[in-house]
């Protein structure tokens, strides 16, 4: 495959400066200045086997494709509150303000522009950074000029989009999203059925960035907005960043399910007290959660091929908003499972995890594979992404690949792919063979 080398800077553009944002913000920050590590994140610390065994080929992922480098990232964004990046990775209180200290200068320079934003789709927040238009095509259009005043002003030849906003009510697509040209009609109509996220979605398609979504809302998996990524080649990911509890989930029951051990209920529960804990307090704002995590046990352990193991499993998945925990969440699982002969069993995992500190790394990876998408050509839904989200996008007919393992081995062997690299099939038969 042909590929265009990264650009001098590349612009990470984030609608949603809160704790998620900040957290991956100052992390660069903080790396580039020699006072952290990129852990978690794959590009920067995972490994890529190449070739056969025997070849002792491993290079890291960065030294493989060509990516832009840290210092090449330049940060802008919206939100709903006039704080610079400073105040608020200082107020979500992630990252230690001795370590804040340190990078303060790029931090409090980072400025956030005004959000597009509707307190129907957020019901738990309230804002006084925000747009006004006569509707929402006008919205649309001031965050194109708002991306454009950026480039000029950063010299940023690429860009990327990741949406780190709240996530919003549940929404269910329907006509207005079924084409771009309702779609556009939509915006021009100020539709109800077009939430801010799309809104920035379109401008960053319209403008050929690639757009990333780390919430499960709808935003950018809707056939208006694919089809617009269609016509201007630009590549899109999303739902829901993998991280806590479904990270568990998806490398637990793939585990459980290649050893043919049945499972009759999963129950999970969370307690945490961030903003984003708080708008998931709201009923419609968790129902689009709840879609998105309770998707993926079905899909790993498909009931309907293993009906003696799986087809009676009870699966509940809560959330507690829980102010004294902040950032630091802790999940409970309890799986109810049985081996030979029907004999039960119990598993418990208490993961007490730090989300933001969960979710930063997968924010860089998407950012720098989403822009090498870009440079190789590849547009549309960027399924081999799947592996940093919990509610992937597929084309219609597909089933999402939910599957930790699968999802890595399809990751790699894209890379490998997009570099002319043999792909890798764990076959090893040939080593035995003269
Ligand atoms: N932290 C994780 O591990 C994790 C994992 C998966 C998904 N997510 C999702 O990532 C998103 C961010 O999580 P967070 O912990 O940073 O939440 P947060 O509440 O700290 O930050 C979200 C920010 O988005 C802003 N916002 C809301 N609507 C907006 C709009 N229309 N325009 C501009 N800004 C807007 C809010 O004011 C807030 O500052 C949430 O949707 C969350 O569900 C987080």
């Amino acid at each position: 495959m042909q590929i265009q080398e990264p650009s001098e800077k590349l612009g990470v553009l984030i609608p949603g400066l809160g704790a998620v944002a900040s957290t991956f913000i100052a992390g660069v920050e903080a790396i580039k200045a020699g006072i952290a590590k990129p852990i978690g994140s794959m590009t920067q610390m995972g490994t890529i086997r190449l070739g056969k065994r025997t070849e002792n080929r491993v290079p890291v992922v960065k030294d493989f494709v060509p990516l832009n480098d840290l210092p090449d990232l330049i940060f802008g964004g919206w939100d709903i509150n006039e704080e610079n990046m400073y105040q608020i990775a200082l107020r979500t209180a992630v990252l230690k303000s001795t370590l804040l200290e340190k990078i303060r200068d790029p931090l409090e320079n980072l400025s956030v522009m005004k959000g597009v934003f509707d307190n129907q789709f957020v019901k738990k927040l309230n804002g006084n950074w925000v747009k006004t238009g006569k509707n929402k095509m006008h919205l649309a259009e001031q965050v194109i000029d708002d991306i454009q005043g950026f480039i000029s002003e950063n010299k940023t030849e690429a860009n990327v989009m990741i949406w780190c906003g709240s996530t919003e009510v549940y929404l269910q697509k329907s006509v207005v999203h079924s084409t771009l040209k309702n779609f556009e009609r939509g915006l021009k109509d100020d539709n109800p059925h077009i939430a801010p996220s799309m809104i920035y979605a379109y401008a960053a398609l319209k403008l050929g960035i690639p757009f990333a979504n780390g919430s499960p809302n709808l935003t950018v998996d809707i056939p208006a907005l694919e089809e617009l990524a269609h016509n201007n080649d630009v590549p899109i990911s999303g739902k829901d960043f993998k991280t806590g509890q479904t990270l568990m989930k998806t490398i637990l029951s793939p585990g459980l399910k290649a050893r043919q051990l049945g499972i009759n209920g999963w129950f999970s529960t969370n307690i945490l007290g961030n903003r984003d804990g708080e708008v998931l307090d709201d009923p419609d704002s968790f129902k689009t959660k709840e879609e998105s995590k309770l998707g993926v046990l079905e899909s790993i352990l498909q009931p309907e091929l293993y009906p003696e193991l799986y087809q009676d499993i009870y699966h509940k998945v809560r959330i507690n908003y829980y102010p004294p925990r902040g950032d630091n969440k802790e999940g409970w699982d309890n799986i109810d499972i049985f081996g030979w002969l029907g004999y039960p069993m119990q598993i418990k995992v208490d993961f007490l995890c730090r989300d933001s500190i969960l979710a930063a790394p997968i924010v860089l990876d998407l950012v720098l594979f989403l822009d090498l998408a870009r440079r190789t050509k590849m547009k549309g839904i960027q399924e081999w992404l799947s592996f940093y989200f919990k509610s992937p996008m597929t084309l219609p007919e597909l089933y999402p690949e939910h599957d930790l393992f699968v999802q890595l081995a399809k990751l790699k062997n894209t890379l490998r792919h997009i570099m002319g690299e043999e792909l890798i099939t764990h076959l090893g038969l040939d080593y035995y063979t003269e």
